[in-house]
């Protein structure tokens, strides 16, 4: 009876243990958050560029301008977005593994991007 509780007590320290590990991978792996089904231009796209991108990219000298109220018409009129291929935008290539911005994007935002421009990139 004491014999097989001890057991018990083991197995459940030894599966707490085994998974407070592969949580804490997996935590590693995608730290924010799940990339909505329908990206919106205003909900998801500019707060991400508000809060990584346009600490540079605000007028003031760079090329592309991410800031509220004209990042819209600078990525579309610009070429920046390439809805016949939109793994090859450069918007995308830049954040994406390898490009010069890659360090101001995390991987659901880069996979958001992808989406955005894959669904249109629509002023949504
Ligand atoms: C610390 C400053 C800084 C931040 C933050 C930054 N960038 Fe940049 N960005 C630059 C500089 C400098 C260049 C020009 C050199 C280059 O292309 O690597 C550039 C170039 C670019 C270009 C190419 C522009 C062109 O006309 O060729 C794109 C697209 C871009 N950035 C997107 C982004 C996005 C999206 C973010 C946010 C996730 C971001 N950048 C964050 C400094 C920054």
């Amino acid at each position: 009876m004491k014999g097989k509780l001890k057991i018990r007590l083991l197995d459940y320290l030894i599966a707490g243990a085994l998974s407070m590990m592969i949580w804490s991978c997996t935590y590693d792996v995608n730290p924010t958050e799940p990339v909505p089904d329908i990206v919106s231009y205003s909900q998801d796209m500019q707060p991400f560029f508000d809060a990584s991108c346009v600490q540079c990219h605000n007028g003031g000298g760079l090329s592309l301008d991410l800031s509220p109220g004209v990042s819209y018409d600078a990525l579309t009129t610009g070429d920046y977005v390439n809805l016949a291929e939109p793994a090859n935008s450069l918007l995308y290539t830049k954040i994406a593994p390898g490009g010069s911005m890659e360090q101001y994007s995390t991987s659901s935002e880069t996979a958001m991007t992808l989406k955005w421009i894959e669904q249109g990139a629509e002023n949504n």
